[in-house]
């Protein structure tokens, strides 16, 4: 029989940031289309960096050491303990210290087992974010006419604008130049005196408002007239910040104004770069992942102005609870990668700034 057909049981680690993850799934593939069963996916967020309005690489990696046993244990018994085929774990980008407990899981782990390990960029993940729908089984037709596709990833750490010319084939067009737009989500909150993770709180807040007229709060929009597809967040933040020196102590309203016309503001310039590549390369799938990409307001805004340059688009954007950083999208990169370049020698090592 000439179809090829795989069948295996992958393992994943997510430790990149402040989320213990592990997920487990099953997929067959032949002739190219490859099934996946999601037979756990488990997510144990640390609530200890809520207070401090951000993420302690240390107190991370702590809090992972505590998690990762349980979250592994849990995720076994939730797919009742299956023949694992290999592990996949994320190894960068993100916090080193928390990387490495993942890393360190996954290789003991995989010793025990004597099965490979799979190394993932996390960039990488939040790509294949998009493939899980909200049923446990999902497809992912490696031969569908797809490309060129693009990825706006946009999440705590990352705002990059990513040119998929082909499977696993990556450019980087467009990055941040200082703040990631999700950390400035979190810092803006923060001066509003929001609890982390401040996007879901500043986008509720900008709801409230949403229905109303526009307040005479007027906030930059970084780089969007530049011609390159590069963005910078951090004046944004100072401008926010000066508004409240020069107008605090804030009302309720205000809060609510600011928020608004901030969220305004990010998606304006996130929206405008998006539309000129997906003009400028002739895109035909966009793809949109990372913890920001839940927000329903860029979201709407994003799909109407795809619609409005008549080109055809197919846009997708995670589940809400894939958004965010979770271990599926990670057995889903691993999976490829495995296809792909099967598993190294060499020892994995966390490396903070990897490059996709
Ligand atoms: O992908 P993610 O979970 O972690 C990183 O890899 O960074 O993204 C977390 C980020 C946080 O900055 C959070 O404030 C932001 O995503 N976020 C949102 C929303 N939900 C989460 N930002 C704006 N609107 C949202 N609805
Ligand atoms: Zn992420």
């Amino acid at each position: 029989i000439s179809a090829r057909i795989s069948h295996m049981k992958i393992l994943a680690i997510e430790t990149s940031c402040d989320d213990t993850c592990v997920a487990i799934v099953e997929v067959r593939e032949t002739k190219g289309k490859a099934t996946f069963k999601t037979l756990a996916n488990v997510i144990q967020s640390q609530d200890i960096h809520n207070e401090y309005g951000g993420v302690f690489p240390m107190m991370a990696k702590r809090e992972h050491i505590k998690n990762i046993g349980p979250v592994y244990e849990e995720a076994m018994r939730k797919a009742k303990n299956p023949k694992i085929d290999a592990i996949a774990v994320t190894v960068g980008p993100g916090l080193e210290p928390a990387l490495w407990v993942g890393i360190t899981f996954a290789e003991e782990l995989a010793k025990k087992l004597k099965i490979p390990v799979i190394p993932v960029n996390h960039m990488e993940g939040h790509i294949f974010s998009i493939f899980p729908n909200k049923t446990k089984t999902f497809k992912v037709d490696t031969k569908a006419k797809i490309f060129p596709m693009l990825s706006l990833l946009i999440s705590g750490g990352h705002t990059e604008i990513v040119l998929v010319k082909d499977w696993m084939k990556y450019k980087i067009i467009g990055a941040t130049r200082d703040d990631a737009c999700g950390e400035a989500f979190d810092k803006v909150a923060r001066m509003l005196g929001l609890p982390y993770p401040g996007g879901p709180e500043i986008s509720r807040l900008a709801k409230l408002e949403r229905e109303k007229k526009p307040s005479n709060i007027i906030l930059p929009r970084p780089m969007i007239h530049s011609k390159d597809y590069d963005f910078s967040f951090s004046g944004l933040k100072t401008a926010v910040l000066y508004y409240i020196r020069d107008y605090g102590p804030l009302t309720e309203k205000m809060k609510n104004e600011i928020a608004r016309e901030f969220e305004d503001a990010v998606t304006d310039v996130l929206v405008s770069k998006t539309i000129k590549a997906v003009k400028a390369y002739k895109i035909k799938t966009l793809i949109v992942g990372g913890g920001v990409s839940a927000n329903t307001y860029l979201q709407k805004i994003l799909k109407k102005k795809i619609k409005e340059i008549g080109q055809k688009v197919t846009i997708h954007f995670p589940t809400k609870n894939l958004s965010t950083d979770n271990a599926l999208m990670i057995a889903i990169a691993g999976y490829f990668q495995y296809k792909k370049k099967g598993v190294g020698k060499n020892k994995l090592k966390a490396v903070g700034n990897l490059a996709l």
